[in-house]
């Protein structure tokens, strides 16, 4: 006999629609898996032989073929077995086959036809949005995950006979709820108030917060660059729930999902100079995504910049264009989203303290060239603000009083995103000053006669290129934002030109 059931593979962050054909007929016992499985896939034999046993069901000892359509799509993970454990059941006549076809399953199977946790439910479920279903069975422990972005009764079950039970009638489950815990501002225990002195510092930052610019902090150790970082999630908006779905499925498609339900924090990611190109970008046998991916709509921290490899370098420059990474294998090319906050930090030579007035600096002009020069030109460019921070002071150090707190910097942050927001509702992609394109700059950041002679000066005396030119006028239009101001004045400008390179 022939049974069907509905599961669902995630690719990337999507869910593509898996049919689970299971053919059990008279002949040699055996049990065959076709339809581009993956060595996991191929295991789930085991599991769904030993689950059916251990939950009180017969294994039929009959010629069994496994068939997973559309064979294009290569299967991997451990999701398939309670489909195929199921399927098995019907097509043995030990349940009915007609009432699966109402469901979408999905689940891995222990041997004792317990289900476990399974990667990517949230993605999934996605995929039958519309469909004419009763519902979605998945392990209990992915269930409020799963409710968030399905609009079909989501069921979480604990165990294979409860499966069966609830497809033979004998049990009826109740729906899980979506936990849109609500979503909060940051209640990261860092606050920027800890930050003693650096106003310089911690201006530029604000900056970029509202902008979403890129930051590229140089001073020498110790200086709180590593401090500052930590502390920008804390200012920045809270997500919009479409931004923490995306960010949740790409954490559920890792396996790395630590709550039940949505993320409602911005991530902050600071991944080792040791990175691999892989774990950086994503990808592997079975693509992952990588620390670009899953510092999405948060800020990604990269720390002694100078330190990382070239090449791990420059394979950020495709996320830092495009928001997305793409990653290419033998049978698809996957895309999974990237959008982020890139904060980088270096010492200003190799021994750090070239910068501090109180040590001497022992690098060679030579080496010192050689230093800067590790970081390349086209990643540079993508910064677009560059600060300086140096050693903190005794009499700021010393300071009893707290700075100004996170909640009151976010509030002048959130203020001038909302202005961005009106102003670049209508252009599609763009939600910030710093995805500005050309055609955008000459609309919104326009200059009276005093701008642009301040401009043209600075482009004469410094030498300012066509890139830097346009990564003053995104930063001085934020700066604008933060004032309140329509028009872009020449202190506004004046402020930007300091944080070029
Ligand atoms: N501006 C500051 N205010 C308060 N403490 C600071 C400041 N700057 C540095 N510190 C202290 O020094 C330590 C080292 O700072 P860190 O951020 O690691 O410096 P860097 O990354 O520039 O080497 C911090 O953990 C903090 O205790
Ligand atoms: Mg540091």
């Amino acid at each position: 006999m022939l049974a069907k059931v509905l599961t669902s593979a995630a690719v990337g962050i999507d869910g593509l629609d898996v049919e689970v054909e299971v053919d059990v007929s008279n002949g040699l016992p055996t049990f065959n898996i076709v339809g581009l499985p993956s060595v996991e896939v191929k295991e789930s034999r085991d599991r769904v032989r030993s689950a059916l046993k251990n939950s009180g069901y017969d294994f039929p000892a009959k010629r069994i073929i496994v068939n997973l359509a559309p064979a294009t799509v290569r299967k991997e993970g451990a999701s398939f077995d309670l489909p195929i454990a199921v399927g098995l059941a019907a097509a043995s006549g030990q349940i009915p086959v007609e009432p699966i076809s109402k469901f979408l399953i999905l689940g891995e199977l222990s041997l004792d036809g317990k289900l476990k946790r399974i990667r990517g439910a949230l993605c999934m479920v996605s995929a039958v949005n519309g469909r004419d279903l009763d519902g979605i069975l998945l392990p209990a422990e992915n269930a409020r995950e799963a409710a968030i972005s399905s609009n079909l009764p989501v069921y979480g079950v604990k165990s294979l006979g409860e499966v069966l039970a609830i497809l033979q009638g004998s049990i009826t489950p109740q729906p899980a709820k979506a936990s849109f815990s609500e979503i909060t501002e940051s209640d990261s225990l860092l606050d920027f108030a800890e930050v003693k002195g650096q106003e310089h510092a911690k201006r530029a930052v604000e900056v970029a917060a509202a902008g979403g610019h890129n930051v590229l902090m140089i001073g020498p150790p110790g200086s709180g660059k590593t401090m500052i970082a930590r502390r920008i999630p804390t200012i920045l908006p809270s997500m919009t729930v479409e931004e923490a779905i995306e960010t949740t499925k790409i954490y559920s498609v890792a396996g790395l999902l630590k709550i039940d339900g949505l993320m409602t924090q911005r991530p902050f990611r600071s991944p080792h100079h040791t990175v691999s190109d892989v774990a950086l970008i994503g990808g592997g046998r079975i693509p992952h995504p990588g620390e670009v991916s899953l510092a999405n709509h948060g800020v990604l921290f990269l720390d002694e910049f100078t330190e990382f490899r070239q090449s791990a370098v420059e394979v950020l420059r495709q996320p830092l264009e495009d928001r997305i990474v793409t990653i290419s294998r033998a049978q698809m090319t996957l895309t999974f989203p990237a959008s982020f906050m890139l904060v980088a930090a270096m010492n200003p030579c190799p021994c750090g303290n070239l910068t501090d007035p109180m040590k001497e600096c022992r690098c060679s002009p030579r080496d010192i060239e050689r230093y800067r020069r590790k970081v390349s030109e086209p990643i540079l460019d993508r910064i677009d603000i560059h600060i300086e921070v140096p050693p903190v002071r005794y009499t700021d150090i010393s300071k009893q009083d707290p700075g100004e707190s996170s909640a009151k910097i976010r509030r002048r942050v959130v203020d001038a995103r909302a202005i961005q927001h009106e102003r670049f509702r209508s252009a599609g992609s763009v939600f910030t000053s710093a995805q500005m394109a050309p055609s955008h700059l000459r609309r919104y950041c326009t200059l009276d006669s005093e701008g642009s002679d301040l401009l043209k000066a600075a482009c004469r005396r410094l030498g300012l290129s066509a890139r830097s030119y346009a990564k003053t006028l995104k930063v001085a239009r934020t700066i604008a934002d933060l004032d309140g101001s329509v028009s872009i004045k020449a202190h506004h400008l004046a402020e930007a030109i300091q944080y070029r390179y």
